[in-house]
C-alpha cells in the first residue's frame, strides 16, 4: 500500500459501535451445538442457565455483546477479538504473545471463562457468565475480522452492500449472513442450523467436519482458542481481502465478492457450532484442568512481547476507538 499503516490508522472515520456476529451468527452457532452436546451436558447448561427451554443456548448467545456495553461489563468489550498484528493478504498469522496485549483477548477469555464454569468454589452467577461469555466467544473466535487488526478489523474500510454504505467488518458480521437467510430472527437462525446440521451430518461437511476438533485440549484453552484463532484469520488472507484493502475499500460487495465470501461464513459458522459443542462436553464431562489456565498464562507470557511502531501505534488506534466492533448498522 502507498501510505504507512500508521498514517492510514489515522485517518479513520469515528464509527459508532455494535455487536459481533450478528445476533443470526450466534443464535445459529447455538442451535448447532444444541445439536451436537450430549445430554449430560444439554442437562448442565440447562440447570446452569436456569432455561429448560429448547432455545437454552441460544437464548443467551447475544448477551455478551449487551453486558459489554453496560458499566459493570466494560471490562469485557476487548474479549471479544484478538488484534492480529499480521499482513493481510501478503501474510496471515496470529502469535498470542503478539497480538493479546494486558486487556486480554478472546483467546485468553475463552481460557479463563472456561476453567470459572464448573469449580465449586466460583458462584453461581459467575460461572452462569462464564458459560455465556464461552457460548459468545466461541463464535467470534470464527470471523475471520475478529482475529485481525488490520484497519481495527475492517471497521476502518468502508464499503457499500446492497447499496447502504457500511464497513467490511459490518458486512462479515451481519449483512452477508442476513442476505443469505433473509432474516436474523430467532426462527432464521433456527432454519439455518437445521441446514447446517444437516451438512455435518452428511452433506458437504460430513467429510471435514471430524478434522475440526483436531488440536482441541481441554487441559489447554490457550492452545486449542489458537488453532481456531489461526484458521478464521487464514481467510483474512484468502477470502476478506485476497486482493488487498484497495480492492474492497469504497466499493460495492454484494455481488462477486458475496458469492465467493458466502461459502466461508457458512462453513465458519458450522465449525462454530461443532466446535462448541465439543468443547461443552469437554467441560461438562469432568476432563477439565482446573487452574489450567494459569499454567498456559505462565509459560506464554501476554503483552510482553516486543512490538514494532506501527503496531504499538495500531494498539493505540483500536484502544482510541474503544475496544467495540462493527458500524451502528442496525441495533439486534
Ligand atoms: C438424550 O435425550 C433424548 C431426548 O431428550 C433422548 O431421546 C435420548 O434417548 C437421550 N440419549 C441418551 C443416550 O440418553
Ligand atoms: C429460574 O427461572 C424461573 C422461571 O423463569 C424463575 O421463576 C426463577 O426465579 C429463576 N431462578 C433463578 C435462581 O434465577
Ligand atoms: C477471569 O475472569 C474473572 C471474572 O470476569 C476476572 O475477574 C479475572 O480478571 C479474569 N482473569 C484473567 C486472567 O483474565
Ligand atoms: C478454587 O479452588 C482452586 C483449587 O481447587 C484454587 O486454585 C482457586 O484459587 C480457588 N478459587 C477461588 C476463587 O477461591
Ligand atoms: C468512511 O465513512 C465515514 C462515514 O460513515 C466517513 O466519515 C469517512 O470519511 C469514510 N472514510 C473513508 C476513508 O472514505
Ligand atoms: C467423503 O469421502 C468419501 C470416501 O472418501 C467419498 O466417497 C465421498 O464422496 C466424500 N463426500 C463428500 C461430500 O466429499
Ligand atoms: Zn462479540
Ligand atoms: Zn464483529
Amino acid at each position: 500500500m502507498a501510505l504507512p499503516k500508521a498514517t492510514l490508522l489515522s485517518l479513520l472515520p469515528l464509527i459508532a459501535p455494535t455487536i459481533a456476529w450478528g445476533t443470526l451468527g450466534h443464535d445459529t452457532v447455538a442451535f448447532i451445538a444444541q445439536s451436537f452436546i450430549s445430554n449430560k451436558t444439554a442437562s448442565f447448561a440447562k440447570t446452569l442457565l436456569n432455561d429448560s427451554s429448547d432455545t437454552y443456548l441460544a437464548n443467551v448467545a447475544t448477551w455478551a455483546d449487551s453486558y459489554r456495553y453496560t458499566t459493570e461489563g466494560a471490562f469485557s468489550a476487548p474479549l471479544h477479538y484478538i488484534d492480529a498484528l499480521d499482513d493481510p493478504p501478503a501474510s496471515c498469522d496470529v502469535d498470542f504473545e503478539r497480538d493479546c496485549p494486558e486487556e486480554g483477548c478472546i483467546v485468553s477469555a475463552i481460557a479463563n471463562y472456561t476453567n470459572r464454569i464448573t469449580p465449586s468454589n466460583i458462584s453461581i452467577a459467575e460461572r452462569q457468565k462464564a458459560l455465556k461469555w464461552v457460548i459468545h466467544f466461541l463464535g467470534d473466535i470464527h470471523q475471520p475480522l475478529h482475529v485481525e487488526n488490520l484497519e481495527i478489523g475492517g471497521n476502518g474500510i468502508n464499503v457499500t452492500f446492497d447499496g447502504v454504505t457500511t464497513n467490511l467488518h459490518h458486512i462479515w458480521d451481519s449483512n452477508m449472513p442476513e442476505k443469505l437467510i433473509g432474516g436474523y430472527s430467532l426462527s432464521d437462525a433456527r432454519t439455518w442450523s437445521e441446514e447446517l446440521v444437516a451438512e455435518i451430518q452428511s452433506g458437504k461437511y460430513a467429510n471435514a467436519s471430524s478434522a475440526w476438533l483436531n488440536g482441541i485440549d481441554i487441559k489447554d484453552p490457550v492452545a486449542s482458542a489458537m488453532v481456531w484463532a489461526q484458521d478464521a484469520n487464514s481467510y483474512v488472507c484468502t477470502a476478506v481481502i485476497p486482493l488487498g484493502q484497495e480492492a474492497v475499500e469504497g466499493k460495492e460487495l454484494e455481488g462477486e465478492y458475496y458469492d465467493a465470501a458466502i461459502p466461508v461464513i457458512q462453513q465458519q459458522i458450522a465449525k462454530a457450532g461443532v466446535r462448541l459443542a465439543a468443547w461443552l462436553n469437554l467441560i461438562v464431562e469432568g476432563k477439565t484442568n482446573s487452574g489450567g489456565y494459569e499454567t498456559s498464562d505462565q509459560t506464554v507470557k501476554r503483552g510482553e512481547a516486543k512490538l514494532k511502531d506501527w503496531m504499538v501505534e495500531a494498539r493505540r488506534v483500536r484502544r482510541a476507538f474503544g475496544y467495540n466492533c462493527g458500524a451502528e448498522g442496525h441495533k439486534h
